[in-house]
């Protein structure tokens, strides 16, 4: 499995925290890199472009955004069509979030989350599916607005 994963340097940490996890701890999935590179001070909207890219051209299977709080993060991804950001706050909402809404990016709060629990929702996503039903048809309409 392959995440895009991008954070501002309010998420920084956690992506690098995320990224050695993955590397050390399970080879199964691979998260790519896109950004930022360091804690040096960037704005949140502009570190969303690659991963929505990547998301939308199915180069992936999700992506990861990660800003101090997740919030700032999410509404500049949600402004993409096609883009369903979620904000993952905990276990269950991780869960609904892809039965329901079909998320195609995770985002989590770097000063607001720890790495457990981060992988657990990652964790708890995976293991989801998808109802359609009635959900692909709100989906639907969401590409409408
Ligand atoms: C950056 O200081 C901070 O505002 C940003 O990471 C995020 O929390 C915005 O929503």
């Amino acid at each position: 499995m392959k995440i895009a994963i991008a954070a501002d340097h309010g998420g920084y940490g956690l992506k690098q925290a995320l990224m050695a996890y993955y590397h050390n701890k399970n080879q199964d999935i691979k998260l790519e890199d896109l950004g930022t590179y360091s804690e040096e001070s960037c704005d949140y909207p502009d570190v969303v472009k690659p991963v929505v890219a990547e998301v939308l051209n199915k180069q992936c299977d999700f992506g990861i955004l990660i800003c101090g709080t997740g919030v700032g993060i999410s509404i500049a991804a949600n402004r993409y069509k096609g883009i369903r950001a979620a904000l993952v706050y905990n276990e269950f909402v991780a869960q609904v979030v892809k039965e329901h809404n079909n998320a195609n990016i995770l985002v989590f709060g770097g000063r607001t989350m720890t790495l457990e629990e981060v992988v657990r929702y990652i964790e708890i996503f995976n293991a989801t599916s998808f109802e359609g039903g009635r959900h692909n048809r709100r989906i639907e309409k969401l590409d409408k607005i």
